[in-house]
């Protein structure tokens, strides 16, 4: 059918709707698909993870100990981490690569967790938040930092911070200000924290440093 056509079909509509009427319904019924496919993603997801539908055993490198977890292919390392190994620190923003709420070290680079696949990590070094301290329980110098300079304000968002803050430390232990917010321009604060954030995270890397000359 052409365009022509088509507006013709809706001009000569005839139950009396207008053509306003159509286009509304048209808009409204996009949205409602759109909803729809998001419900659908979500529910497919928990449907999928009940028990022996299409999961494999894999076992992978997490916090330094060799986990165990059934593992669907289309699974992503955020819902391994989450939902079958109970590393709850790893938060869930977005789901779709923007926010970095989930953000995790493999292999010392951080990822966006809700982007990777986790049958990709089976080889590799995954780092979260709950490994981060010391076996004897003493704070990573960046996660002091937070608790020297009381950043962050509902802290949904610290647990990525702190993971990018550590890699990006590793790559530069003497950042300025703007070089360490750069680093973490990949990292969202829904609080819009950022000024303070920056100051506790900068509080982490000169803990870093002093830790590192002791
Ligand atoms: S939850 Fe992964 S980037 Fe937002
Ligand atoms: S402190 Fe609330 S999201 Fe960052």
């Amino acid at each position: 059918m052409t365009k022509n056509d088509h507006a013709k079909l809706i001009e000569s509509s005839p139950n009396g709707l207008t053509r306003r009427d159509l286009i509304k319904g048209v808009i409204v019924g996009g949205v409602a698909v759109s909803s729809a496919s998001y419900l659908f993603r979500a529910s497919t997801l928990l449907s999928q993870s009940a028990r022996g539908t299409g999961e494999r055993l894999l076992t992978m490198n997490v916090n330094g100990q060799q986990r165990r977890a059934d593992v669907m292919k289309q699974e992503t390392l955020a819902w391994t981490l989450r939902h079958k190994l109970g590393l709850t620190g790893t938060k869930l923003g977005c789901d779709r690569a923007e926010c970095g709420s989930c953000t995790v070290l493999i292999d010392g680079v951080p990822h966006y967790s809700c982007s990777v696949l986790t049958h990709t990590v089976r080889d590799k070094k995954v780092l979260t938040i709950e490994g981060l301290a010391s076996p004897d329980g003493r704070l990573h110098p960046v996660q002091q930092g937070v608790i020297d300079e009381q950043g962050f304000q509902c802290a949904f968002c610290m647990p990525g911070f702190i993971m990018s803050a550590v890699a990006f430390l590793e790559t530069n232990a003497n950042p300025t200000r703007s070089e360490l917010a750069q680093g973490l321009s990949g990292n969202l604060c829904r609080c819009q924290d950022y000024d303070k954030i920056l100051t506790a995270m900068m509080r982490g890397a000169e803990n870093l440093r002093r830790a590192s000359r002791a």
